[in-house]
């Protein structure tokens, strides 16, 4: 074939990929902040490259976009009063639909309807504020057997870490068990078996799961340690959850880590740990363990280039055992845009 035949058929071939992609991150519900993190004043937040603009009114929480309509300052600048954000430059007032219901030099005068800002979706579940950019295709991620609803359970947000790569690169890298003797030797992995069993991946709708018992575990200063087993759900696109239990131990004590990387950016990721827990942790170190930890983690996954995941499963190299989940992963991906809402 030609060079010229050979460019054409090359391009259509990435036009029909390119019209296969059906899914955008931005219809996608991801956490944006702690409940915390949100008060009666406004603060910024960055969502798939949307600068957003959060606060707390009687009427529950507030996500805008951070963007005056009159002359594009940031609403994040302002203040909330009587409900409704002030925005710092001539002082427009806006009300928690996004209405502009007050125009300080033009008092008497009707407010064109065109004075808005962009109102999102926002909910607040499992302690954090979700947001969906756009009409959402997927509920907010569910946790496995109810825990959340459990009364038996109490839920804690431990953790919130920003990461420089990907939400999928830090998705992988919570599902990832073949690492643990490389990047955890003697905490969270035995060096000296690095071998990895087969396990059974269950595909469902809303993503897949997958049960690895037999896990090596020590405490950081050393004292504690136990054989575990983890059973991973993870929800699409980006949720992780880590049920855990000790191997020969009858006392029904169960964790479940709950873990939520947002895009923040495309190399950018705020990533969110709650721990469900039936029973009063004993081990004063468990955040800073778990912390620790995740600093062996973010070393190795902040260095992975690309930063994303790469759109096609042909690039990079797979194998079966361990990489099976991943592999499945990679294939709902390809159908999704990884861009930001604000992508062309
Ligand atoms: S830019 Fe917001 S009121 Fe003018
Ligand atoms: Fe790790």
């Amino acid at each position: 074939m030609a060079d010229a035949a050979k460019r054409k058929a090359r391009t259509a071939k990435k036009d029909k990929g390119k019209a296969a992609k059906r899914m955008r991150l931005s219809q996608f519900w991801h956490p944006i902040a702690t409940a915390e993190e949100v008060g009666g004043q406004p603060r910024r937040f960055t969502l798939l490259d949307e600068d957003l603009v959060a606060f707390r009114t009687a009427a529950g929480v507030t996500v805008l976009k951070d963007l005056c309509i009159h002359r594009g300052a940031a609403l994040s600048l302002g203040e909330v009063r009587d409900g409704c954000i002030v925005c710092p430059y001539h002082g427009w007032e806006y009300d928690a639909s996004g209405a502009c219901v007050r125009i300080p030099a033009q008092p008497g005068r009707p407010i064109p309807a065109a004075a808005r800002a962009v109102a999102y979706r926002a909910e607040e579940r499992h302690g954090l504020v979700w947001v969906a950019l756009e009409e959402p295709i997927a509920p907010i991620p569910h946790v496995p057997d109810d825990l959340d609803r459990d009364p038996a359970f109490t839920g804690e947000v431990f953790s919130v870490l920003e990461w420089a790569t990907s939400a999928g690169r830090s998705t992988e890298n919570s599902m990832d068990v073949s690492h643990f003797p490389f990047v955890h030797p003697e905490l969270l992995g035995d060096p000296d078996h690095p071998e990895q069993e087969p396990y059974e991946l269950h595909a469902e709708e809303w993503g897949q799961w997958f049960r690895v018992p037999n896990q090596f575990w020590r405490s950081v200063d050393g004292t504690q340690n136990a054989r575990i087993t983890y059973v991973y759900t993870h929800v699409y696109p980006f949720t992780m959850h880590l049920h855990v239990t000790t191997d020969g131990d009858d006392s029904g004590r169960v964790m479940s880590v709950m873990v939520i990387a947002s895009p923040t950016r495309a190399k950018e990721t705020r990533v969110f740990r709650i721990a469900f827990r039936n029973y009063v942790e004993e081990n004063a170190n468990f955040v800073s363990d778990y912390l620790h930890i995740l600093e062996q983690d973010r070393r190795v996954v902040e260095s992975i280039r690309p930063e994303e995941i790469p759109a096609s499963l042909k690039e990079e190299l797979h194998i079966k055992v361990p990489d099976l989940s991943s592999i499945a992963y990679r294939r709902w991906l390809e159908d999704v845009d990884m861009q930001g809402v604000l992508a062309p």
